[in-house]
Formats: structure tokens, sequence, C-alpha cells
């Protein structure tokens, strides 16, 4: 199998770029990640990508006009020949030409149970409005902010009194997992049929927007399906 190739954008501490270089690293998710990109200096995410060998690039964005940003970027990402276009993080609104050049094939993961808590500050929001429940949405990017085809969505029961540190580090525990399982369906062209507890072949073609698990999955089940995924025998 040709190992599709992913550009991770970032603009922080990258633990979620971090947990896609440990899956491509032992083979788990049959991807090269073959270009990270950083709009910004001090993100943490370059030196993980630099200790991992991947190549990587500041294209910083500070003061630069939004289409002139983005004309940069889709020539990065297009002289990189990338199949998938992976934010992870990356905190820029990304222009309609941008979308447009790579319909499909934008994949973003947010901290909220979309279409809940788009934008900024979820935990916080989630928190002021004494939710019960929170988590995180993996999504097809289109023109509209944290819209489009909901891929994957994991979720968690809030216990109160909770700050919003510990909420986003619970999120964060479920991203590092849904966003490699994820990433692997869309790589390998397989959803995860909860019936069967198994991954079965997508019908229709490689962008498919069908979601990779029809049910949000509780903290639990996420965590069973992604220790099965890491006992399973490599096939690719
Ligand atoms: C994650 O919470 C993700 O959902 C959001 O930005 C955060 C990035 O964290 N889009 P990290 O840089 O991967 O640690």
């Amino acid at each position: 199998m040709i190992k599709p190739r992913l550009a991770v954008l970032i603009s922080g501490n990258g633990s979620n770029l971090q947990a896609l270089i440990d899956h491509t690293q032992t083979g788990r998710l049959p991807a090269e990640i073959a270009l990270v990109i950083s709009n910004r200096a001090e993100a943490f995410g370059l030196q993980r990508a630099a200790s991992a060998n991947i190549p990587h690039r500041l294209l910083a964005s500070q003061g630069i006009a939004r289409e002139a940003y983005d004309s940069t970027l889709i020539a990065a990402l297009q002289a990189a020949q990338v199949d998938w276009i992976v934010l992870a993080g990356f905190m820029r609104i990304l222009t309609p030409a941008f979308i447009q050049t790579f319909a499909g094939r934008i994949i973003n993961i947010h901290p909220s149970l979309l279409p809940a808590y788009k934008g900024l500050h979820t935990h916080q929001r989630v928190l002021a409005d004494q939710q019960t429940q929170h988590g995180c949405s993996v999504h097809v990017v289109t023109a509209e902010l944290d819209d489009g085809p909901i891929l994957a969505q994991a979720k968690i029961d809030i216990a109160y009194p909770n700050t919003e540190q510990q909420l986003a580090a619970q999120v964060h525990q479920l991203e590092h997992q849904l966003y490699p399982l994820t990433l692997f369906g869309l790589c390998t062209q397989q959803c995860y049929d909860a019936d069967h507890q198994g991954w079965q072949p997508v019908a229709g073609s490689y962008s498919s927007h069908q979601a990779i698990f029809a049910q949000t999955l509780s903290a639990t089940s996420l965590q069973q399906v992604f220790q099965t995924w890491l006992n399973s025998a490599l096939h690719y």
C-alpha cells in the first residue's frame, strides 16, 4: 500500500502532532507525515517534528495579509504533494481559496462536541454553562468555521468541581486516541462498525466524507477501540 502523505499544521504545543508521529513511526497509522508547518516560531511542535526527523517549516503569519499567507501555504503544501492536511491546533482561519484548493482533504480536531461550542475557549465556556458532558470532534474543514461533516466524536462526563485545566487535559487524552484512529480510517478507507466491533471498508471514494465513527464514543469505548487497534496485527 502506498502510504498517504499528511501535512500537519500547528501553532503550539503539538501534543496531537506527537500522537500522530508516534503511531506513524510504529506503522500502526499507515501514513507518512511529509511536512509539519507552524505559523508561530515558538510552537513546541516544531521541535517535536525536528526530533522525529520530519520535514518542518516555520511560515510565520504575523503581520501578513490572510490571502498572501494562504497562497504561500498552498504553494508549500502543493510542493510537498500531500494527500491530507491535518489541522492540529492551527490557530488561523483559512481563506475560501485555501479550502477550495484542498476541498474535502482538510481535517480538523476541535475540543467540543460540535456543533456545540464552536470557536475558542471551549473548556471555559462548557464549565461556565455547567454542562454535564464535553468532548472533541474530528471534522472535514469547510468554509464555515468549525463546521463541515463530522468524522468522529468522543465524550466524557464532567465531574464537578472541575477546572479548565483539568477538563483540557481530559479532552486532550481523548484527542490523542481519536485523531490517530480517525486518520487510520481515512488512510485505510475503513470505518468502524460498532455492532461488529471492527473496521470495515468504506464504500466510496478516498476522500469520502462518511463518518469513520457513526456514533459518539464514550471515553471507555474509545479506550477499548484504541487498545484493540494497538494490539492488532499490522497489515499495512
Ligand atoms: C487541541 O485541543 C485541539 O482540539 C485544538 O487545539 C488543541 C491543540 O493542542 N484544535 P496540541 O497543540 O495538539 O497539544
